[in-house]
């Protein structure tokens, strides 16, 4: 569950003072899929930052999963961040240097919740890249890294993931078959944020908020049928893609306990 009450980021640049999130107000129970659009510039990204524990607030508070998140030490706001979120990015924002099961252990080392790999080629399988454990993102295509991202996202099993557009750097095709796996991991139950400039992918969610210069302007729940037959449309394009290149669709295994508790 994610509270923000008034909560507003400025940044002072010179004499002037830019309004990045002006007294927002915001509710998300837990396991519910909310879409953020907006002009760019309209604050997406330092409402998921700070949804997200990689920046605070100038002013009011933000509560994620119980604990107010404005007093906190920079060592409790890692925790949160390691256990509870995970966060996907329009550009990956992989290690180059690794391979993808590496990029998938970083979070696991940072929690110390295993030390074995276990965990990470699960991830790794639960976004159908097993079979590209061993392969560093240069020699990945974008849709395989963003898997990437997403199984190291989701590594520590959070209950909240975050993703700034994270079809951005996609083509459509690739880009529905991270959608799929977005779908799949909130049907498992997980509250899923996600920022879009494309309408076609904000619906997909079920509730879209607009944002407007640091605003939330619009705040709807998106139609039920609407959305049921825009995502059997994606699963159909998602068989014809996997069949098209004879990968293997990720594995619908389902997550750990600790994701099917809630
Ligand atoms: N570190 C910073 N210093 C100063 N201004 C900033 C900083 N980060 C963001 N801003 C400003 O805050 C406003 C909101 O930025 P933000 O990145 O949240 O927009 P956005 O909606 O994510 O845009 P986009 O769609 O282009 O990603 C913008 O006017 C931006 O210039
Ligand atoms: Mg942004």
């Amino acid at each position: 569950m994610i509270r923000a009450s008034q909560l507003s980021k400025h940044y002072h640049m010179g004499e002037s003072v830019v309004r990045a999130l002006d007294c927002v107000d915001l509710h998300i129970p837990h396991g519910q899929f909310v879409s953020i659009i907006g002009s760019s510039g309209s604050g997406k990204s330092t409402m998921m930052h700070i949804m997200g524990c990689l920046d605070r607030p100038t002013s009011g508070t933000v509560e994620i999963h119980g604990q107010t998140i404005n007093s906190m030490s920079e060592k409790r706001m890692a925790l949160l961040r390691n256990n509870e979120i995970g966060f996907v990015f329009q550009t990956f924002n992989l290690i180059s240097r690794t391979s993808a099961l590496d990029n998938v252990l970083v979070p696991l080392m940072y929690t110390r919740r295993s030390f074995s790999s276990k965990p990470a080629i699960e991830a790794l399988d639960r976004v159908g890249l097993s079979k590209r454990a061993k392969h560093k993102p240069s020699e990945m295509s974008g849709g395989e890294c963003q898997r990437v991202a997403i199984a190291r996202a989701i590594v520590n099993k959070p209950k909240l993931l975050l993703a700034d557009e994270p079809t951005g750097n996609l083509d459509t095709h690739t880009g529905t078959q991270i959608m799929n796996i977005v779908h799949e991991l909130h049907e498992d139950g997980m509250t899923v944020v996600l920022v879009t400039h494309e309408m076609d992918i904000a619906v997909q969610a079920e509730r879209m908020i607009e944002m407007k210069d640091g605003k939330i302007v619009a705040d709807t729940a998106v139609d039920a049928a609407r959305r049921a037959e825009i995502l059997k449309l994606n699963q159909d394009a998602h068989q014809s893609l996997f069949r098209k290149k004879s990968l293997h669709p990720p594995s619908s295994k389902p997550l750990p306990p600790q994701m099917e508790a809630r």
